[in-house]
């Protein structure tokens, strides 16, 4: 490649950052399994001295993640929450931070019984309405922490009147973009500071790790994190970076799956007449759905729906399915479908779930690459019992 012939991004995702071991010409790269490295005198390393300030294969898979969302810098995390713990040590005792109001229940619950135990505030708002969030901007305020789309009722944020904001007000723009990933949307060419994912969900991609990034363009921003890394050590295992970096090879190819099976599935439960509301960002009917047709390039594989039944409904299809998983999580080859009032989101209180719209009846479905007409099928004989 010449700089004149920069990778498309199918290429970016398989090639990026990877290159032949030079020790062996091996074409995937090594797991370098070890702690400490040897120094050739006092002084002199060969880039590592300690696995906790860096490792060639996180390395590799950093060089990998910063190239598919088109950043300058990544840095790998030992799970999605130590990346956005990270991401808010950029703060000091006293700042305060605007937060979309329906983030993943993890997330809060991190703002709200850790971080603000040291001097951190934050606000909840609808972020997808960027008038309110102009309005909860304070003296104080230095971050925008906003999810799009959301966990889990899949609001969707124009990011770009979010990075006007930021701009406007001196703000750190901070994106997690797990549910989107970079095949769909990279906040960056929005105007984002720092974009965030959990890699336990896309990026793997088969539930075989739990595992955090952050990708940036910033050299300062870039500089911090990776001091505050290395100082607090929330670094993941190179055996994980490595399974990421196995399962990031076909990204492309399952997220154009994903998307294209959640549509149908999408569209299938709101035909459904046992089925209240179904929130997808592909579907026309979703509030946002032209603000993400703009800035998306495919509306990713998260649906969550409402069943006319309730919450009683809803367990009966969640306990009557029989090839989607019951589980917490998302993002992976297999369909897991998930209760977010008792599982993901149980320590939101019920008063804050019942005012985010999170209600007790709410399913969330994160649709999988097996065959849709099986998955649909599977929902189908669920829903016949509700
Ligand atoms: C949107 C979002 N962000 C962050 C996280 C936290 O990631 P992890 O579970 O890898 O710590 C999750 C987990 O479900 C999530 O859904």
């Amino acid at each position: 490649m010449t700089p004149d012939s920069p990778m498309k991004f199918d290429t970016r995702v398989v090639r990026a950052g990877i290159s032949p071991d030079p020790t062996t010409g091996s074409i995937v790269p090594p797991i370098y399994a070890t702690a400490t490295y040897v120094l050739e005198e006092v002084g002199k390393d060969k880039g590592f001295d300690y696995t906790r300030a860096a490792n060639p294969t996180r390395q590799v898979l950093e060089a990998n993640l910063a190239a598919i969302e088109g950043g300058a810098h990544g840095v790998c995390y030992s799970s999605g929450m130590s990346a956005v713990d990270s991401c808010l040590k950029l703060l000091s005792a006293g700042d305060h931070v605007v937060c979309s109001d329906d983030v993943y229940g993890g997330t809060s619950r991190h703002f709200n019984k850790v971080l603000s135990r040291y001097g951190l505030a934050f606000t909840y708002v609808d972020t997808s309405q960027p008038e309110t969030v102009r309005q909860a901007v304070r003296p104080q305020t230095r971050m925008l922490w906003v999810e799009t789309p959301t966990n889990p009722l899949l609001k969707v944020t124009d990011l770009e009147a979010m990075a006007a904001i930021a701009k406007e007000h001196g703000l750190y723009l901070g994106v997690d973009s797990t549910f989107a990933t970079p095949v769909f949307l990279r906040p960056l060419e929005f105007g984002a500071d720092i974009v965030m994912h959990s890699t336990t969900k896309y990026l793997s991609g088969h539930n075989q790790i739990i595992g955090g990034a952050v990708i940036t363009n910033r050299d300062d921003i870039f500089d911090e994190l990776k001091f505050i890394q290395k100082t607090i050590g929330a670094v993941p295992s190179p055996f994980d970076c490595w399974l990421t970096l196995m399962g990031l090879k076909t990204l492309h190819l399952r997220m154009a799956r994903h998307a294209e099976s959640a549509q149908k599935v999408a569209e299938y439960l709101e035909s459904h007449d046992k089925v209240a509301r179904v929130a997808y960002p592909g579907l026309p009917s979703h509030p946002q759905h032209a603000i993400a047709k703009a800035q998306m390039s495919g509306f990713s594989g998260m649906i969550s729906f409402e069943l006319t039944g309730g919450l009683e409904a809803g367990k009966t299809v969640m306990n009557g399915v029989k090839l989607c998983g019951l589980a917490e999580s998302l993002g992976a080859v297999e369909t897991m479908i998930t209760h977010p009032a008792t599982m993901t989101h149980a320590e939101v209180p019920a008063e804050d779930r019942q005012a985010r719209g999170l209600t007790d009846g709410l399913v969330r479905l994160s649709v999988g690459i097996e065959d849709v007409d099986d998955i649909i099928a599977d929902l189908e004989q669920a829903l016949e019992k509700a």
